[in-house]
């Protein structure tokens, strides 16, 4: 049965690598930094298991205060795990009063004032919430003067983000692949780590043996010795199924281009955005930033009140919107499959469901 699988004119065991090269071209990362496994969660505990190494002195984690839930849980149980008080160990980013996103001189300055006790920076690259991108290469660059440590949650910046992880120096980022990649609900993860740290000996990490050299992998030896790669922090064989509905979407992506796809988002998202602020209604209010280096394919728009009856008219209309708790619709023309037909007729809808409810 194995041996079937094995002469496969794609074998399992190394099917997760051409995968890898491709999203690191989507991310801007070098292939051997980029490995296909797991979910996000479990990548960013994993990616905490060797960059969060608390001292007496360095001991917090930086994160904004209205992360994605998973994101803020893995945070605060790795606080705990390593016996600080989430109180003293956790740092939030908050707007500013009257304020609904952040702003980067204020992140900045919290970096500036706070490192030398911020062990991890950790910041969702684009938050999930307000759709608003952070400046990621700044942010790098202010932790690592101050000595931190620096992750991304990419799950909303992948594949519609101009990403430059490499250059920007990001120590490592995890990300879904189920939202702009389009492996379906549940597909796999992926993980980047600099290139600086992945032939690192002194850095704690949960092994296993599909993180083990693959030439000796099967001599089945009961020393671990780390791929040279990001691929060196996997620990088991990823499901194939999963894998090939990402393969098939990424070849998508290869054939288009990752430019080409960030350039017609901008122009489809900039056409949604003049649309809705056209719209005569004192209902609602795009909150996520104007400035599209500032935002990716997604407009979050606030509903001032009977907000979920909205999402449900629109939804009724066989739009594919998302209602996220307390008040936002969130709207994300995504520019591989959208079209500017498809942004006006929205609108359309937008404004009729408006005037119904
Ligand atoms: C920003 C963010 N972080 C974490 C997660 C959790 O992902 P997973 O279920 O793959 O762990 C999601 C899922 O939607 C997300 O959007």
């Amino acid at each position: 049965m194995l041996r079937g699988i094995l002469r496969q004119k794609k074998p399992f065991t190394t099917y997760h690598e051409s995968l890898g090269e491709k999203m690191a071209t989507i991310v801007g990362a070098r292939h051997e930094e980029v490995v296909i496994m797991n979910s996000l969660t479990v990548n960013l505990h994993l990616m905490m298991v060797s960059f969060y190494r608390p001292t007496k002195k360095r001991y917090k984690i930086l994160i904004e205060k209205n992360a994605f839930p998973s994101d803020q849980y893995a945070v605060k149980s790795q606080i705990s795990f390593h016996g600080i008080s989430v109180e003293k160990g956790l740092i939030e980013l908050m707007p500013r009063k009257g304020e609904l996103t952040l702003r980067t001189e204020d992140i900045l300055e919290v970096i500036e004032t706070e490192g030398k006790e911020i062990a991890l920076i950790m910041l969702g690259g684009l938050n999930y919430y307000t759709g608003q991108a952070f400046d990621m290469k700044r942010i790098t660059a202010a932790g690592h003067k101050m000595g931190c440590t620096v992750g991304f949650d990419l799950a909303h910046g992948a594949g519609n983000l101009d990403l430059k992880l490499h250059d920007w120096k990001v120590d490592f980022a995890v990300w879904c692949t189920y939202k702009y990649i389009n492996s379906g609900p549940g597909g796999v993860a992926a993980c980047f780590v600099h290139q600086d740290h992945i032939k690192r000996v002194d850095l704690p990490r949960f092994t296993g043996w599909w993180g083990h050299d693959k030439a000796t992998r099967f001599l089945m030896d009961d020393t671990f010795v780390p791929i040279q790669s990001a691929e060196g922090w996997q620990m088991s064989n990823e499901t194939v199924i999963s894998m090939a509905a990402l393969s098939a979407s990424l070849d998508i992506f290869m054939e288009a281009g990752i430019e080409q796809i960030i350039s017609k988002s901008r122009l489809l998202t900039g056409y949604l955005e003049f649309l809705i602020t056209g719209i005569d209604s004192e209902d609602i209010d795009i909150i996520t930033p104007t400035d599209p280096s500032e935002r990716g394919a997604q407009l979050s728009i606030r509903v001032s009140h009977r907000g979920r009856s909205l999402f449900e008219e629109i939804s009724k209309q066989g739009v594919i919107i998302d209602w996220r708790e307390p008040d936002v619709i969130r709207i994300a023309p995504a520019p591989l499959y959208n079209s500017f037909m498809d942004v006006y007729q929205f609108v359309q809808v937008l404004k009729e469901a408006l005037n119904k409810t």
